[in-house]
């Protein structure tokens, strides 16, 4: 065969293949039998075989599988992979709907409602019709690259079937485990001696994470639509965009429902409850969201979610069991948390050996006895609860549960503040898993990202003497970390190995720490470990008062006065810096070089290059969150504000920015710039 003719008999081949593939697991509508679809998928691959230079690499070939990969690498996401507040009552959502309603002032407004699908999220980027890159959410801003192992997924279109022109766009969706590829899957693993997985979501996301892509393909995964971003859709509605991914070959859920008004939402999920036990595959829920673009963007985002979408979660499923004991885990910040030690039972699918009891008052109002009949209540992701206590089954003479005094960990009397649920240990100082959590949430990721000291090495390094403190990490040498060596055993295997701190480790251990200096006051501020002092309010504390001596030195009155800093932060903070041992470790991270105040031109009071300017934010950007834009401005001196007025000088406008904002800004003669253009801004002025 010349090579022309094998070209366009490949051509020809991966055409018929994929309609036929998209007949079968789209639209489960088969026109030919598996044997006829074998014998074309052998012919094609021959004949790329022969022609190797001919293979595409989304040929469908390809969805066997066959390469393998060793490490997936983080990628960041285009669009941030957002996730949804979770709704579990009707009152909850007749509230969304509320503040739906008042956010838009009136308008009229449509939901679409969609199943909840209990798998594992994805965003498939596409371009110039093909599929480009594939990724897990990870923690929504990076995630892994996994296109190969999603290659193999036979509902996902490798190409897609689009005659409008869009040079790029990404697709949402949900892979999931199909209850019965799972049966099948435990079934193997039961005969092969291996240990089975809980649930099809722990399944198909350690699917998604085999570094073989033939072993991904014998999964049989498969993956919902619910979702695209792009420039230039064409489509102004949720509703229209899953309509148009189902024609573009997307496998799109045919329950989703247009609904208006609240009454609608709550019909439509009486309906999906009653079904769900029908459904071949997982769901947890229903999600409902604004129909509109326009108004989704006008709704607006919160720090974390969507204001225009919200999840309802159906009541987790209820087992009953005994309970065989209650512990006491010591958090990072010395707080107490009775957990439930249980006979196992299976429920939704998994096996629950523990469950949490939250605090005292939970566990006096559910009145626990030794030995105690419970039920427990377990829900997609959340953590097992045990909700009552089958009385009848007491047995007699039990005694009574009562809330422990002492510390299990270091003796210390707990101490619990008024109006707190909460008991803590206030030993903070010298109590085992307080200085270890203190220290691995100073290094975690979102704090000093010091990556290179793991649970594990900071363990060891605790074990050994060589740090107690956060400040002490900074006075760590290399004569301090060479040598070091511990071994670890894995709890579930029980297999171990020997974890030692050679030339390399010591290096990148020490390297990291150095660059550690670098990062930016607000996290640093963060990674101090502060009671109540999240991330967000960390950002703001440090945009407020520029350092850590002003913040230290701040009265109650100047703390409750930044924006939602309540009594529960401000006390946090108080208490932290009325411990002289506190200030001390800051006047150590001080001089080992960290950055305790803001840099010049990011503080408030400093004016800067964008002062006095105002500018509205809308659409969704290449390199930064909206979240991140919004910072730049304000730490330059600007002001955002929601809407645009004469008085907006500009409009920052990134990908899918609703057609009235700029319409009005064309018609107020705003400019409109883009992310980049807003960088080079700030940069020309030399701050
Ligand atoms: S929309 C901004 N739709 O639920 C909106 N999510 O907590 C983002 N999920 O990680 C999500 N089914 O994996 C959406 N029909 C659906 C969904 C869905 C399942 C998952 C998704 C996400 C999580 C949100």
């Amino acid at each position: 065969m010349k090579e022309e003719e094998a070209r366009k008999r490949i051509e020809e081949l991966s055409a018929k293949i994929n309609e036929h593939n998209y007949r079968y697991y789209v639209l489960a509508d088969p026109v030919i039998g598996d044997y006829e679809f074998d014998q074309l998928m052998e012919e094609l691959i021959s004949l790329e075989k022969r022609f190797p230079h001919l293979l595409d690499k989304n040929s469908p070939s390809q969805r066997v599988g066959g390469q393998v990969t060793k490490k997936f690498p983080a990628v960041r996401h285009k669009y941030p992979m957002l996730s949804l507040s979770n709704t579990y009552s009707r009152e909850e959502l007749t509230a969304f709907d509320q503040r739906v309603r008042k956010g838009l002032g009136g308008e009229p407004y449509e939901y679409v409602c969609e199943l909840k699908f209990d798998g594992v999220a994805i965003g498939v980027t596409y371009r110039e019709g093909e599929l480009e890159r594939a990724a897990t959410r990870g923690d929504g801003v990076q995630g892994d690259e996994i296109t190969t192992n999603v290659k193999t997924i036979p509902s996902i279109p490798l190409k897609v079937k689009t005659t409008d022109h869009i040079s790029a766009f990404e697709v949402r969706g949900e892979v999931y485990m199909p209850h019965h590829s799972f049966v099948q899957l435990n079934r193997a693993k039961e005969k092969n001696g291996e240990a089975t997985f809980a649930n099809p979501r722990n399944a198909a996301a350690g699917s998604l994470k085999l570094q073989d892509s033939a072993q991904v393909a014998q999964r049989h995964l498969d993956c919902f639509i619910y979702g695209v971003l792009g420039e230039n859709l064409p489509f102004s509605n949720h509703w229209d965009s899953l309509n148009t991914l189902k024609q573009w070959g997307f496998k799109v859920s045919d329950r989703i429902s247009k609904c208006t008004g609240i009454e609608e939402v709550f019909s439509y999920i009486t309906g999906i409850e009653a079904e769900r036990g029908q459904l071949p595959f997982d769901i947890d829920g229903v999600v409902i969201k604004v129909n509109n673009y326009r108004q989704q963007e006008k709704l607006g985002y919160t720090s974390k979610f969507p204001r225009w979408a919200i999840s309802y979660k159906f009541k987790a499923e209820r087992g009953l069991t005994k309970l065989l004991d209650v512990i006491y885990q010591v958090g990072r910040t010395g707080a107490v948390t009775p957990v439930a030690v249980l006979e196992p039972v299976t429920i939704a699918g998994s096996t629950v050996r523990r469950a949490s009891l939250y605090n005292q008052d939970r566990m006096e109002e559910l009145g626990l006895h030794d030995k105690d009949s419970v039920y427990v209540e377990k829900g997609g992701d959340i953590i097992p609860k045990i909700v009552g206590v089958d009385e009848s089954l007491r047995p007699a003479g039990a005694t009574p549960l009562h809330f422990i005094d002492n510390s299990p960990e270091c003796g210390t009397a707990l101490k619990r503040d008024k109006g707190e649920a909460v008991h803590y240990c206030p030993n903070s100082e010298e109590c085992p898993p307080q200085i270890q959590g203190r220290i691995e949430h100073f290094i975690s990721r979102r704090a000093m990202n010091i990556d290179s000291l793991g649970q594990g090495k900071t363990e060891l390094l605790i074990r050994k003497g060589k740090i107690h403190h956060i400040a002490d990490l900074y006075d760590l040498t290399y004569e301090d970390l060479i040598g070091l060596e511990k071994t670890i055993t894995d709890p579930e295997t029980g297999k171990s190995r020997t974890l030692s701190f050679r030339e390399k480790t010591v290096r990148n251990i020490l390297n990291a720490l150095q660059t550690s200096k670098e990062v930016p006051f607000e996290r640093v501020l963060y990674a101090l470990g502060i009671r109540h002092l999240g991330e967000t309010m960390a950002r703001k504390l440090a945009r407020h008062f520029g350092n850590i001596d002003n913040l230290m030195n701040a009265s109650r009155e100047e703390l409750i006065r930044v924006d939602d800093v309540g009594d529960k932060v401000a006390s946090g903070i108080e208490a932290h810096f009325n411990d002289p041992r506190n200030t001390e470790i800051v006047n150590r991270l001080r001089n080992a070089g960290l950055n305790l105040a803001m840099k010049e031109e990011t503080t408030t009071t400093a004016p800067t290059v964008l002062s006095g300017k105002s500018f509205v934010i809308s659409g969704v950007f290449h390199n930064h969150s909206r979240e991140e834009i919004r910072q730049l401005i304000e730490n330059k001196g600007g002001t955002i504000k929601g809407s645009i007025s004469s008085k907006t000088d500009f409009l920052v406008a990134g990908d899918n920015m609703g057609p009235e904002k700029r319409k009005k800004a064309e018609a107020l003669d705003i400019p409109i710039i883009s992310e980049e253009d807003l960088l080079n801004m700030m940069q020309d002025s030399g701050t």
